[in-house]
């Protein structure tokens, strides 16, 4: 049976709406899931690969070390490749050296199938092909949500909806353009990326930015790849044959002693470069997170990261409202998050902006390689780099 009321209604089931679901769950708070999407496909995503460290420590304390903590790969560094005097150059950034901290290499994929796995073995509301076509009463005690789904068209209320449905969600359509408040930019340029069943050309990720665009080379496991290139704009992967991508991703990413490993492609997709933030990010009994919220480039690693910070603020003051009768604390939320919000939207700009090509201009490509050096010099330019692709702390989740 569907219930058709509870405490919070989940919009999404992404990783913000499923750690949410699970914070909420361990503070003894009511909630249902619902996704669009089908279990498969959500099982079938691949995205993001990087978790920061107090994220990873966040997942740990939500029971979720098992698996994670048994396959993941601690990265405790990073490899910037440039070109300097004429030649593709490659250092390392330190991040134990210079923080103390490490990054952990998980797929978006295992971490989804492990929330959901825990969800259900706990007999939870987290229904799949359940789409959310309609919200109303924002502005009452209970909303109404409309959900349609195999069966017919079903409704649920809420006394709070998070909306974590992603960035082509429905929730942030709730409020017209002028009552987003948003800001944004796009970039002219796509990441392509492909999974691939070949051993990483090193042990950990290598950024370069390389006269033809920029290439990263990462990885899900000591035999898969994760490879991504910078690619026009507009372009699809009809534009992309195997040997085209292959002679870029060489010509970009390969030295001498570390060549670019080839194998079967496991999965491929085409992403467009942008940076969205919806400074609204609460409107009535309605909360928005993650990507429903921001988007920020892939460059940085960042946008699942940010997801489950936001989560960390609205379990908390969630917690506070329902269980201690603190409203007023959800009248935070919206500052509380978009401070880190703006600190992770600028490092995923700069990162954009420092490792790809997007225009002609000498004068930006020589302050680009200077950026590099100094990174490379291990000063204050690499501690806020490592600082913050480690990962900024993540306040509490419990109220
Ligand atoms: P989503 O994952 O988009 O989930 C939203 C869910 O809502 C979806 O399942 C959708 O089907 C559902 N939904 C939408 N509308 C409705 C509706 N009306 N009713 C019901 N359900 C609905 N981030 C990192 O931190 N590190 C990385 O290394 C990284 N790498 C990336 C690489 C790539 C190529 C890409 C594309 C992204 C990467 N990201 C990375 C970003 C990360 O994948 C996203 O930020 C993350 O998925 C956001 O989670 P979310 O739960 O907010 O949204
Ligand atoms: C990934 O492994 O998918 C990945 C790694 C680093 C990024 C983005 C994506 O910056």
């Amino acid at each position: 049976m569907n219930p058709t009321q509870t405490d919070v209604a989940i919009i999404g089931a992404g990783p913000a709406g499923l750690v949410l679901a699970r914070m909420l769950q361990l503070q003894g708070i009511d909630a249902v899931v619902l996704e669009r999407r089908s279990r498969d496909y959500v099982l079938g995503r691949v995205r993001a690969g990087i978790i920061e460290q107090p994220v990873a420590e966040l997942l740990v304390e939500l029971g979720l070390g098992e698996r994670m903590l048994a396959d993941r790969l601690v990265h405790d560094g990073v490899q910037m490749q440039h070109e300097a005097g004429g030649r593709m150059v490659r250092h390392r950034v330190d991040f134990a050296a210079l923080t103390g901290k490490s990054v952990t290499v998980y797929g978006q994929r295992e971490l989804v199938r492990d929330l959901i796995g825990l969800r259900e073995a706990d007999g939870l509301p987290l229904r799949f092909g359940a789409e959310v076509i309609g919200v109303d009463g924002l502005d009452d005690d209970r909303v109404r949500l409309v959900c349609r789904d195999e069966a017919g068209e079903s409704t649920l209320t809420a006394r709070y909806v998070a909306g974590v449905d992603g960035a082509h969600g429905i929730t942030a359509q709730l409020l017209d353009a002028a009552g987003r408040r948003t800001l944004q930019r796009s970039y002219p340029a796509s990441w392509l990326g492909v999974l691939v069943a070949a051993a990483p050309p090193s042990h950990e990720l290598i950024y370069s930015r390389h006269p033809e665009g920029f290439a990263l080379a990462s990885m899900r496991a000591p035999e898969v790849s994760r490879l991504y290139l910078q690619v026009p704009a507009g372009d699809t992967l009809a534009d992309w044959s195997e040997d085209r991508i292959w002679e870029q991703l060489h010509r970009r990413l390969d030295l001498p002693d570390s060549p670019v490993n080839e194998g079967r492609f496991l999965e491929s997709s085409i992403t467009p470069l942008r940076s969205v933030v919806h400074r609204r990010m609460h409107y009535g009994r309605l909360l928005l997170g993650g990507d429903a919220a921001h988007v920020v480039p892939p460059s940085g690693a960042k946008g699942l990261n940010l997801a489950v910070a936001d989560m960390a603020q609205l379990s908390h003051r969630l917690g506070r409202a329902l269980l201690k009768g603190d409203e007023a604390a959800l009248a935070g939320y919206e500052q509380a998050c978009l401070r880190r919000v703006w600190q992770v939207t600028h490092f995923s700009w700069w990162m954009t902006d420092l490792l790809h090509r997007l225009d002609a201009d000498d004068f930006g490509q020589e302050l680009r390689a200077e950026q590099l050096r100094t990174l490379s010099d291990g000063g204050s330019l690499a501690r806020w780099f490592a600082d913050s692709y480690t990962g900024l702390p993540v306040t509490p989740w419990l109220a």
